[in-house]
């Protein structure tokens, strides 16, 4: 956690501009704007959590207003994310239209979803929407090295997140390094590589070894670098599951373990350190989509 300033119950993180984002947050990528939005989002906060992910473009915002106000849990107690749909125009309109979906005053942390046009063009009405209150921190997702260099540039405030595909399988090292050096802090989606990287022998082993599950495994590696988390499910136990991570810590055999998922998966792969607005778009899009 070189470059992380974590509270004192190592659960939070504290961003760059003071505001403070739960370590492990509930994910609802691809869940239906429906019961089953509503009830994953009711569960994790009845579970503990207090740091929902949702975006314009997943669909959902509406039952992830309606899981919080069922939970019961007050508004100001739960961390709340939305994504700028970057097909759009304007930030501002966009946010005040998921404000209303949501049915909240504020998000925690607007964020734009994926830098299409340019990493710049969204920034100025992202920092008119922390302006006007809409919003407590503003961010990116998916932008690469170069993106963040383009954009601090010419932001008056800087992004205080980069919410990217981050795991042992894309271990991301000149992105974490070059979004360190701007205190900007990298946020890990599909830390279980949408359920793929739960099958790793090496994943396994360690989990096995720690009477863990390998999702437990995959959502701590993150933790141990102070990277904020957001697996997601819509199955109760696995929710629990995966908040159930701050009662033990890997060790450095178990880094070791995963240096070799690293080395064998990821340096042998493609250079997951890319710029995204740099790749053809067809690919960055599905890339996006993913998620
Ligand atoms: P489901 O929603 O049916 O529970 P990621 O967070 O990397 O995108 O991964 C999400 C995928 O992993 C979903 O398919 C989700 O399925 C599955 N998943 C989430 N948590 C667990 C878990 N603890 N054990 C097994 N599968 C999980």
């Amino acid at each position: 956690m070189a470059n992380a300033a974590i509270t004192a119950n190592g659960r939070v993180r504290i961003l760059a501009d003071g505001n403070e984002i739960p370590l492990v947050g509930l994910g609802v990528w691809q869940v239906p704007n429906r019961r089953e939005c509503v009830d994953a989002v009711r569960w994790a906060l009845e579970l503990g959590y207090r740091h929902i992910d949702t975006a314009q473009a997943y669909g959902n915002e509406e039952s992830v207003g309606q899981g919080l106000r069922e939970s019961g849990v007050p508004r100001e107690d739960v961390f709340i994310t939305t994504k700028f749909f970057p097909a759009r125009k304007d930030p501002v309109a966009e946010i005040e239209r998921s404000l209303q979906l949501l049915g909240v005053d504020f998000v925690d942390l607007y964020i734009i979803h994926w830098p299409e046009g340019g990493p710049t063009w969204a920034w100025p009405g992202m920092e008119r929407a922390l302006e006007a209150g809409h919003t407590r921190s503003i961010g990116v997702s998916n932008f690469g090295v170069d993106d963040l260099g383009k954009l601090l540039a010419t932001a008056t405030v800087a992004p205080v997140v980069d919410q990217v595909q981050f795991s042992p399988y894309e271990y991301r090292t000149a992105l974490l390094d070059a979004a360190g050096e701007h205190q900007i802090a990298l946020e890990a989606y599909s830390p279980l590589g949408t359920g793929r990287h739960l099958t790793s022998d090496a994943v396994a082993r360690i989990a096995q070894r720690h009477g863990r599950t390998p999702a437990q495994v995959l959502i701590r590696w993150c933790i141990e670098r102070g990277i904020p988390v957001i697996p997601k499910s819509t199955h109760r136990e696995r929710i629990a599951e995966n908040a159930e991570v701050f009662d033990f810590a890997l060790t450095a055999d178990d880094l070791r373990g995963m240096e070799y998922v690293y080395n064998a998966f990821y340096k042998a792969g493609p250079d997951l350190n890319y710029s995204f607005s740099g790749i053809p778009f067809a690919l960055a899009r599905s890339r996006t989509l993913k998620k």
